[in-house]
């Protein structure tokens, strides 16, 4: 099997690559034009060839779209047996459901391109609650690959009798998959998002005092859902809190918003590269891949 990636994730792909004893690299040449358009080059054979392609979608998702399906498109059309999509950050999945009158419905039009570029796809930890999972929602073979096992051995190796919570509804699986494996206590908390930047959590009473406690969630973006769960464990009594993430978008001031809140330490994976993601999924996607 080859291995390229799009802009967005070379580095991701190169260690995917280390891993995975047979696969080969395939150079992609990727340039704009002084009038912003893409431009894309295929530096190697690839006729009767599996290529997996890598681009994780986050903070630009447009442009690193875009890049994806012209290389996509591009291996097809140069005659390659089998296009493999690696998005570990998949973009638009929270805009799942018309949520006001008129709102385009994004993440369709967007699993609409990939089934149309792409032959399989794994994603990691894809923020998809009020659908059927991967597996039914695409017409194409999907796979949703979790990163739940590196924070399940961070804890392992860290700290002591965890307490695990999940700061919404949508947290529910992924805390009790966490929690289960630890043997811990966990509580889900629920949430209103008042607006875009701003959330209330409802966590009931709880004793958390001489606690350690591991927070999980798939994505910090503002960091508002994060910071307010760890306001809130703190309040009742923490003493070592651990903020851990999938996806590390982190906008404007969200880590800071976070340690201001008090944790001791914000984690994540590099599905998107940011100054906490200490924990690589390289190993999780070449296992699948194998
Ligand atoms: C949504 O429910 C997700 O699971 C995350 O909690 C959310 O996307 C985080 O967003 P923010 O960091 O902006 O609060």
């Amino acid at each position: 099997m080859l291995i390229c990636s799009g802009s967005a994730s070379t580095s991701l792909a190169t260690k995917i690559q280390r891993r995975g004893e047979t696969l080969k690299w395939l150079e992609i040449e990727k340039k704009r034009f002084p009038d912003g358009e893409t431009y894309i080059r295929v530096k190697g054979e690839v006729e009767g060839e599996q290529v997996a392609v890598v681009q994780s979608m986050y903070r630009n998702p447009d442009h690193y779209l875009v890049e994806y399906l012209f290389i996509a498109k591009t291996l097809k059309d140069l005659g390659a047996k089998e296009v493999i999509g690696i998005i570990p950050y998949f973009p638009y999945a929270r805009q799942d459901a018309r949520f006001n009158p008129g709102e385009a419905v994004t993440f369709d039009l967007v699993k609409e391109l990939i089934e149309d570029s792409t032959n399989k796809l794994l994603v990691v930890d894809i923020h998809q609650h009020r659908r059927r999972g991967v597996e039914k929602e695409f017409r194409i073979p999907a796979k949703n690959l979790s990163a739940a096992e590196l924070f399940i051995k961070y804890a392992e190796e860290n700290m002591n009798k965890p307490f695990v919570v999940g700061p919404d509804d949508e947290s529910v699986n992924w805390v009790s998959v966490i929690a289960r494996k630890l043997s811990a206590e966990n509580t889900v908390f629920r949430k209103k998002r008042v607006s875009p930047e701003e959330v209330e959590l409802e966590s009931g009473k709880l004793d958390l005092r001489q606690r350690e406690v591991l927070i999980v969630d798939d994505i910090i973006s503002t960091g508002e859902t994060m910071a307010k769960a760890v306001e809130t464990v703190k309040g009742m009594g923490a003493s070592r809190v651990v903020a851990a993430c999938t996806h590390p978008i982190l906008v404007k001031e969200a880590l800071k918003k976070i340690y201001r809140a008090g944790a001791d330490i914000v984690i994540g994976t590099d599905t998107v590269p940011s100054e906490i993601s200490f924990f690589s999924v390289s190993g999780i996607i070449a296992r699948e891949l194998r």
